[in-house]
């Protein structure tokens, strides 16, 4: 799959059984087995040899399955990056990353293994990008709450205490050609409350949401895909283009509104990104 939907990205504690086991047939694009901050100290160890086993047995379809592991800083980051590494997941997402460097030491271990990168301190904002710059790095996973929590701000429904960190990493994300995934709505019980969020983060430019409950993947799932008007639109832009470039044009008309070169190319990107959700739904069925 050239092109890989990550409209919804579930976390879930790698200590619970039960969730990794859900997890095999849930509607989610990725699934963030977690050995951060989601298991407490006393389960840790546990947790890392349940959640490499099951990535080794492969039991999760055409899902993309990450692991995130520990801090190097942390009593159990070494030995979670090695049993990551040889438990071979689509990625490892490493938490808290402030720098490039953060980023060349893993890849030290993790080899060629796609990093993505936890994008929630006020130092990685600040380094956003040289961190999208760094080799080896496909993703950056907002952190929001972490992010709030050291900027001593709130949590806000319009998020305007975040609009700068989150500009930063979707500059740094779209310059350096890296996927990028919003950070996670923590009344996983409020719809209307994740609608809004995820709205809000696919019109800044997001390619999909970090959820932490089962509850959130319809909603998510049918924001971030591209919608029926907009593929009807984009399937007239490029035939009306196509005409006008025939005799000669550089611009056509549609719904009242130009069409130009670079509207096709979104336009195409429209259609591809529909193509590969329906890929991969079939192949999750
Ligand atoms: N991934 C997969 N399955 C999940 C899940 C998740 N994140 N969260 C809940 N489930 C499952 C439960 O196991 C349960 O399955 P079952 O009823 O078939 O046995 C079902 O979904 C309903 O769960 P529910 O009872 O509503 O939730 P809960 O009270 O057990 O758990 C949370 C609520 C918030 C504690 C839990 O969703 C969770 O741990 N989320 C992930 C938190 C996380 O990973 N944080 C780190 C990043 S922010
Ligand atoms: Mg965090």
């Amino acid at each position: 799959m050239t092109h890989r939907p990550r409209r919804s990205v579930l976390y879930m504690p790698g200590s619970k059984e039960r969730a990794l086991e859900k997890a095999q047939s849930l509607p989610a694009d990725a699934l963030i087995l977690d050995l951060e901050d989601a298991v407490a100290p006393a389960e840790k160890d546990a947790a890392r040899d349940l959640v490499c086993d099951r990535v080794k047995a492969k039991p999760f379809g055409p899902r993309e399955v990450i692991i995130r592991v520990n801090g190097a800083d942390t009593p159990w980051g070494a030995a979670d990056l090695e049993a990551a590494t040889a438990a071979q997941p689509d990625a490892i997402l490493l938490p808290k990353v402030n720098s490039a460097e953060d980023l060349a030491a893993a890849r030290k271990i993790a080899g060629d293994i796609p990093l993505w990168a936890m994008m929630e301190t006020p130092l990685g904002m600040l380094n956003a990008a040289e961190i999208g710059a760094a080799p080896g790095l496909t993703c950056m996973v907002m952190g929001t709450n972490d992010l709030v929590k050291e900027l001593h701000a709130a949590h806000t429904p319009e998020r305007l205490p975040l609009v700068t960190g989150l500009g930063l990493c979707l500059l740094a994300a779209r310059a350096h050609g890296l996927a990028i995934i919003d950070g996670v709505y923590n009344a996983f019980k409020d719809e209307d409350g994740l609608r809004a969020a995820c709205e809000q983060g696919r019109d800044m430019g997001f390619d999909g949401k970090t959820l932490i409950h089962p509850a959130q993947l319809a909603i998510t799932n049918a924001v971030f895909a591209p919608s029926e008007e907009a593929l009807e639109e984009a399937r007239a832009q490029i035939a009306a283009f196509e005409e006008v470039e025939r005799t000669g044009g550089g611009v056509a008309v549609v719904n009242g509104r130009i069409v130009e070169n670079l509207h096709v190319e979104n336009a195409r990107r429209l259609l591809a990104e529909a193509e590969a959700i329906a890929t991969l739904e079939a192949a999750a069925a």
